[in-house]
């Protein structure tokens, strides 16, 4: 009877160990593949494609996958890297939704094979609240991005239980097989135990082991849903939101060589690089009252602004302010100064900004994530100790 309860020991043992990386590694990478495919659908289809049944540009994505030609998966890459092709080849579900679409021809995404296998798990696993997903593709707020994993943590816990039960039967099966073999052995009936909370705790005080691993799955999770988060804060690389003011950085800092500081005042002495006032625009604008691409279009939406008119050079009773939108946004919870890193740590705007002078519209040029930050500090020997921004 001894071997019996050593053998199944194990043997739970094994079993568990097993279902535990199984349950560790299935959930990562389902919650890795959706949260790329989300920065890649944010990235390159969002402008044009809902993952709800919405329609924008093309139709919306919501399972996609049931309704075109099988086998989905390769129809769609088909489709995704090429549509047109599909479209000539006279492909017959193509074919209708172009037609359906009034010929408006879906552009050829430049994405691998596996990049679109990453899109469609997260087409098939968007967001849960359709209102957070709508705020965030319209503002680059860094919270939204941990939106998928709410379902895995479920699907996780699920699985535990699962395992619980598994557990208490295979319990059972051990108790009843040891009550056989006593009974052959002529040892009397042990006393039964009852399932309550004395059960469970001795249970866990005789499965050190198991209690131990649980902990660790559990655990490691939610310490990698935390690192991921904070990871992943403001992951908006390439983010370029139309302005209220055509305002092109190509034309006044590159072409006409206008210095950085002189509008963006703030970035030397403060934490934060300020946006400069529409009086700040006048000082040059209220001479050059016409541009060389837009003509007075754009320099008269400054006027309006400031309710001033340019013929009579007076100002009016209603000025309001340009709703300039943030396109470098990082987290609440991260703490960053322009001056100590342009003045004290002689930082150039263009390393962390890019080519400013050469964009007419601003687009967020690097990733602003935590592994970002700490790439740099690692090599520009940023002393770490002491700060308490990196506890
Ligand atoms: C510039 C707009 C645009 C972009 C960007 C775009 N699409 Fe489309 N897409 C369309 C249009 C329009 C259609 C409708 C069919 C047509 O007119 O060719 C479509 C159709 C589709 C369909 C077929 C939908 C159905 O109901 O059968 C899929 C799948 C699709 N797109 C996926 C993607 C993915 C994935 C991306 C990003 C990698 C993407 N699209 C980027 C415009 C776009
Ligand atoms: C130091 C001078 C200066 C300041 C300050 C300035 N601009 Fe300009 N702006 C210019 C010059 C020079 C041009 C180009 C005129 C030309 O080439 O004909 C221009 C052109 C423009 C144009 C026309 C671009 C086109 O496409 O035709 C717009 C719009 C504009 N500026 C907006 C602004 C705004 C908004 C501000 C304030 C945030 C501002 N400017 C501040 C000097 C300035
Ligand atoms: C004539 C004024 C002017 C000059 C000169 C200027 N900027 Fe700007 N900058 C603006 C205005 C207005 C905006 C807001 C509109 C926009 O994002 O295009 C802005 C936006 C930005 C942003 C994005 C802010 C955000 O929302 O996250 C960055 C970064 C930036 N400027 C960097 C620079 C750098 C670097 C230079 C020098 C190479 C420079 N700017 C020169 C007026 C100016
Ligand atoms: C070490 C990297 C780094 C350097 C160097 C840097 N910036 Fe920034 N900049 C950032 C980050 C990060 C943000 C986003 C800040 C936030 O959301 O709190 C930002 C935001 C901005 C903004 C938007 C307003 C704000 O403060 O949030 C402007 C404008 C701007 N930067 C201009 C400049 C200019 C001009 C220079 C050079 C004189 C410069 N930056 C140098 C990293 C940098
Ligand atoms: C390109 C290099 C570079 C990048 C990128 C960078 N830093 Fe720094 N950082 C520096 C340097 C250099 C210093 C040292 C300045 C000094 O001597 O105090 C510094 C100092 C700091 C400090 C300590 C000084 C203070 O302000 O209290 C903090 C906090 C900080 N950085 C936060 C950030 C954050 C947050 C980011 C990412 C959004 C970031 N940094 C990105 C180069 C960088």
């Amino acid at each position: 009877m001894h071997k019996i309860n050593k053998a199944f020991k194990v043997y739970l043992n094994q079993l568990i160990l097993i279902a535990a990386l199984l349950i560790f590694n299935s959930n990562q990478v389902l919650s890795q593949d959706v949260a790329a495919g989300e920065k890649l659908f944010k990235n390159n289809c969002a402008q044009c494609h809902k993952v709800t049944d919405q329609k924008l540009v093309g139709p919306g994505l919501k399972g996609v996958a049931d309704r075109v030609p099988k086998p989905a998966e390769a129809w769609l890459i088909k489709w995704i890297k090429n549509s047109q092709s599909l479209v000539k080849a006279g492909d017959a579900y193509a074919v209708k939704i172009f037609e359906e679409y009034n010929k408006s021809v879906m552009p050829s995404q430049a994405v691998t094979d596996d990049e679109i296998k990453s899109i469609l798990a997260y087409i098939a696993n968007p967001p849960a609240d359709p209102k957070a997903a709508a705020t965030a593709t319209a503002t680059p707020d860094g919270a939204t991005t941990k939106t998928d994993s709410s379902t895995v943590l479920y699907f996780l816990l699920g699985l535990i239980l699962l395992f619980l039960i598994l557990i208490s039967v295979l319990n059972g099966v051990k108790n009843s097989l040891q009550r056989l073999v006593n009974n052959k052995e002529g040892i009397p009936e042990p006393v039964q135990v009852s399932y309550d909370t004395a059960y469970f705790k001795n249970w866990a005080r005789t499965n050190k082991k198991i209690v131990a691993l649980g902990l660790i799955v559990i655990v490691s999770y939610g310490a990698k849903a935390a690192w991921n988060g904070m990871m992943g804060i403001g992951i908006y690389e390439g983010y370029a939101p139309e302005q209220p003011i055509n305002f092109s950085h190509k034309i006044h800092a590159g072409q006409n060589a206008i210095n950085c500081v002189y509008c963006h005042s703030g970035v030397e002495k403060s934490k934060i690089s300020n946006v400069p006032s529409a009086n700040v625009c006048m000082n040059c604008h209220k001479a050059i009252q016409e541009g060389p691409v837009a003509g007075k279009k754009e320099i008269a939406k400054i006027y309006a602004a400031l309710d001033y008119d340019p013929a009579k050079d007076t100002y009016g009773p209603n000025p309001k302010p340009i709703k300039w939108i943030k396109v470098h946004q990082l987290p609440e919870h991260a703490y960053f100064n322009h001056a100590q890193h342009v003045t004290v740590g002689k930082q150039e705007c263009t390393t962390c900004h890019g080519p400013i002078a050469e964009m007419d519209t601003v687009r967020q040029f690097t990733p602003l994530t935590m592994g970002w930050c700490i790439d740099c500090h690692r090599k520009t020997e940023v002393k770490m100790e002491g700060n308490p921004y990196y506890n």
